[in-house]
């Protein structure tokens, strides 16, 4: 096969085009971002940006089908590439990284946008940057704010409630982590069982709005431990029991709502102070950024309760929050220098396909050093 590394016409030039493909669940999203891969003291211009929701068309099934998600994608992935083309006045052939999120995710729907980046490398020689969805929705801070490393991140989306230590673009180690369900299933699961639709976690914050936070007692476990671990079922199953004792007939859906997530809320502000303390002692910062990403950080309750807690509190904007292309190619550009090149992105290995490059020499370095060991 013919390739060249001098191939792509800016491969000199700090100033990079970047496509980002976001397909790990049910939203498929395209941007097309430009920005230097060595100066992050420059927010990166976000060219075009779309996005198409499954959310109406998963409604009926309560959740998400891979299976079905899979088959969306494949179907809105070639209208947004195209829109997002035509929209930045762009050719493929300028891309010069596709940033794809590659774990974790659903299987199909990953498969999906990894197809498409493999299938525009193949054409156009493009390197790829396999993304880790996880730091994308935090690193997504640096889509419009300059936020120094290290940081302490409070990721909270639909799949997961985690504390981290952030220390680079895609260095980072777990201060907590939920035991069970994430926040966004509490919400989605909670949503569910008072029969308000999916996702719930929007419908459940605008009922709250008007609702009396403090009306029902809705028990959160784990609160009284000092680590940074979460746990949300018990209180979905707290839920479960007061509907099913009737409890809901004689309380306004508002109330519920606005109790049901003021227990949510109240478990991250609890586990911040935590969180805070363990990142203290790793690091020996007292004054350090503190970054909450994911879908659920676009809940305005959580946004206004832990911004009076801590004036190093910054949330990504609500448009980055949940699931995005632009995240994706944003988290590209700031590990521009890991990318893998053409044609060795074209690789199929089927063992380790979800698995970063830094992943794998870091499990090639362990190998090599267990070996002289043994
Ligand atoms: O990050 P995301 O788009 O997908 C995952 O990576 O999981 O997050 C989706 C989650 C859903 O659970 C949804 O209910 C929740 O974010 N969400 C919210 C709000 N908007 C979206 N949860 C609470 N309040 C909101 N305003
Ligand atoms: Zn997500």
């Amino acid at each position: 096969m013919y390739y060249d590394e001098n191939y792509k016409q800016n491969d000199n030039m700090k100033e990079k085009l970047i496509l980002g493909i976001e397909t790990s669940c049910d939203d498929t999203s395209i941007a097309l971002i430009q920005g230097n891969v060595e100066d992050f003291n420059q927010l990166p211009k976000i060219l075009a940006f779309e996005s198409f929701s499954q959310e109406i068309l998963l409604r009926k099934w309560g959740g998400v089908v891979p299976e079905i998600a899979a088959r969306n994608h494949m179907e809105k992935i070639p209208p947004l590439l195209e829109s997002v083309m035509n929209h930045a006045q762009k050719k493929y052939a300028e891309i010069d990284l596709i940033s794809v999120t590659t774990t974790p995710g659903l299987l199909g729907p990953l498969l999906t946008g990894l197809t498409t980046a493999k299938t525009l490398s193949l054409i156009h020689h493009t390197p790829i940057a396999p993304i880790n969805h996880l730091m994308a929705h935090l690193e997504a801070i640096h889509l419009d704010s300059i936020v120094p490393y290290p940081y302490l991140g409070l990721l909270v989306s639909g799949g997961h409630s985690m504390f981290l230590k952030v220390e680079g673009p895609n260095q980072f180690e777990i201060l907590g982590n939920t035991i069970d369900d994430a926040a966004g299933e509490a919400f989605d699961k909670g949503g569910k069982l008072l029969g308000l639709g999916y996702p719930a976690g929007k419908i459940i914050d605008d009922l709250a709005k008007t609702g009396d936070p403090k009306k029902i007692s809705f028990p959160v476990s784990l609160l009284d431990k000092n680590e940074a671990h979460m746990s949300f079922s018990g209180l979905k199953s707290a839920l479960r029991l007061f509907i099913e004792q009737g409890k809901n007939q004689s309380e306004k859906m508002e109330d519920i709502c606005a109790s049901y997530q003021h227990a949510i809320i109240e478990a991250f502000m609890k586990k911040l102070v935590v969180a805070k303390n363990i990142f203290t002692q790793k690091t020996k910062l007292s004054n350090f950024p503190i970054v909450v990403g994911g879908g659920v950080a676009c809940n305005s309750y959580l946004r206004s309760q832990l911004s009076h807690m801590d004036q190093n509190i910054l949330f990504v904007a609500p448009r980055f929050c949940t699931d995005n292309g632009a995240m994706v190619a944003n988290l590209g550009l700031r590990s521009y220098a890991s990318r893998i090149h053409f044609p060795e992105c074209l690789n199929l290995d089927a063992k380790n396909l979800l698995v970063s490059k830094e992943q794998k020499l870091v499990d090639m370095k362990n190998k090599k050093a267990k070996g002289k060991t043994s």
